[in-house]
Formats: C-alpha cells, sequence, structure tokens
C-alpha cells in the first residue's frame, strides 16, 4: 500500500507514522509514505498557499493552484489511481469497517487542511471523499490523516505479530462490539484479583465470559452499538446474567 499525505507539515504524519506498528509496517515493505508540500508548489516570491475568503469573516482559505498542482504530482509519482480523502470534522465518520476499506485499497492520498479549510472548488473536483476522526476540531487534518494511517496500517496482512489481535479487537469482533477486559500477571496485585474464569482452562467457558463482558461494557458504554448489533438469542441472555450480576454480584 502507498499513501501520500498533502500538508503544509508533511514531516509531521510521517513522524507520528514512523513508530510502533506503522513503523514496522514501513520496514515490512508493507508501507510506503510519502509526504507532499503545496508550498513547493506555489507561485511567487511569498509561495502564497493561501488568502482570504470571500465575503469576509476570520481566518484563510487555502488556494486552489497550489493543491491541484500538488495533488497532479502526487498522482503522478506513481501509476496506481489514488483514492483521495480530504481530512475535514464535516466528513463521513470514520469507522473500523471504513478502515479496513481503507486498507484494501493500493494507493490513498490524505489532504490535510489548515486554516478555515480549503477552496469549496477544489474539493468538488479532486476529493472522493471526506472523513472525519470524530465531532471535534483539530487545527488541521495532520493528526486525522495519522490516525486514519494507523487504523489501516495495522490491518495490513502481515503488519501484527498475532495474526489474531486484529480480529478481537474492539469493533471487530461478531457485531462490532467493544472489546472485553484484559489481565496479565500477576494473579494477585495490592489493586485486586484476576477473575477465577480466566484461570479455569475451560476455553468454551473463557470465550462465553470475554462475550457476556464485551455485550456488558458496550451495552454500558456504548448503548447506541447494541441496538445495532442484532443480538442472537444466546447473546441476549447472557446480557442479560451480566445485568443481573451487576445488580446482585455472585461469587464471581
Ligand atoms: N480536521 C479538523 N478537524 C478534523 C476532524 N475532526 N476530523 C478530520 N479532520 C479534521
Amino acid at each position: 500500500m502507498r499513501i501520500d499525505v498533502v500538508s503544509l507539515f508533511p514531516e509531521f504524519v510521517s513522524q507520528v507514522a514512523g513508530h510502533g506498528v506503522v513503523g514496522r509496517a514501513q520496514e515490512r515493505g508493507l508501507l510506503t509514505i510519502h509526504g507532499w508540500n503545496p508550498r513547493d508548489h506555489a507561485e511567487g516570491n511569498y509561495r502564497r498557499v493561501d488568502d482570504r475568503p470571500f465575503g469576509g469573516g476570520p481566518g484563510m482559505v487555502m488556494l486552489i493552484d497550489p493543491l491541484q498542482a500538488v495533488l497532479k504530482a502526487a498522482r503522478e509519482a506513481d501509476p496506481r489511481p489514488a483514492h483521495t480523502i480530504y481530512m475535514s470534522p464535516q466528513g463521513a465518520p470514520l469507522t473500523q469497517a471504513k478502515a479496513r476499506e481503507l486498507a484494501g485499497r493500493e494507493r490513498l492520498i490524505l489532504l490535510c487542511g489548515r486554516y478555515e479549510g480549503v477552496d469549496e472548488r477544489l474539493l468538488q473536483a479532486e476529493v472522493d471523499e471526506e472523513l472525519s476522526i470524530g465531532d471535534y476540531v483539530l487545527s488541521g487534518g495532520e493528526l486525522a490523516a495519522a490516525v486514519v494511517i494507523d487504523a489501516a496500517a495495522r490491518l495490513l496482512p502481515g503488519a501484527l505479530n498475532d495474526a489474531e489481535s486484529a480480529a478481537q479487537d474492539s469493533f471487530e469482533g461478531e457485531g462490532g462490539l467493544l472489546d472485553c477486559p484484559h489481565y496479565t500477571r500477576p494473579l494477585e496485585h495490592p489493586l485486586g484479583g484476576v477473575p477465577p474464569v480466566l484461570l479455569s482452562g475451560n476455553h468454551a467457558e473463557i470465550a462465553r465470559w470475554r462475550r457476556k463482558q464485551s455485550l456488558g461494557r458496550t451495552w454500558l458504554r456504548r448503548p447506541e452499538l447494541i441496538d445495532r448489533a442484532a443480538l442472537s438469542k444466546a447473546d441476549r441472555a447472557l446480557l442479560e446474567a451480566f445485568l443481573t450480576e451487576l445488580v446482585a454480584p455472585g461469587p464471581e
């Protein structure tokens, strides 16, 4: 996979993407990330990339021409067609399903805006989709682009060491529920013990407990995900058991 990032601060995104799973995906040859600065494609002594908005108001708007030129250069750097995404709080929400879809593409261009935005005509002409990473406003698209890169890169085949670990993440399991709690050594700790079922060696019981915890957590923290999940009869029974134990905790 190849990702081109168009930004006034392209080093910022490549820095963030240089560590951890994304860094390793690059070392393993699964992913390349290339930064492009619209300022390098701007005209004149001042290499202007923005101007005041028509109609007045605060802030600056990014100019069409430097962005069009930098997008052209980025596209021409590789013959494969590139899916172009503008990072914006007005975009569709980034979800795990969207991350998976993006991870299946050979090439992405992530366009990061700064200031108050980008001339709408450029977006209409050059962008395939707009993505938001949440209902809050960042001062630029760079952090959002880093989030998209991380979410997609870890899904590339071979990026994670344990093939199982992505499948068990929150949102990835059956019904798109939240992940269950995890415990490791020591068994006894001043902060508390470990649920005994996890030490039982009974894999069916452990799977049941984990599913029950996922259902319960999702119900408590993200009830709208439960509404969407279309739970099986078995799941509904597990959730009910979780809620009963919540009100009247048993020996476990
Ligand atoms: N740019 C500014 N805020 C953003 C957000 N919430 N998501 C994506 N891009 C952004």
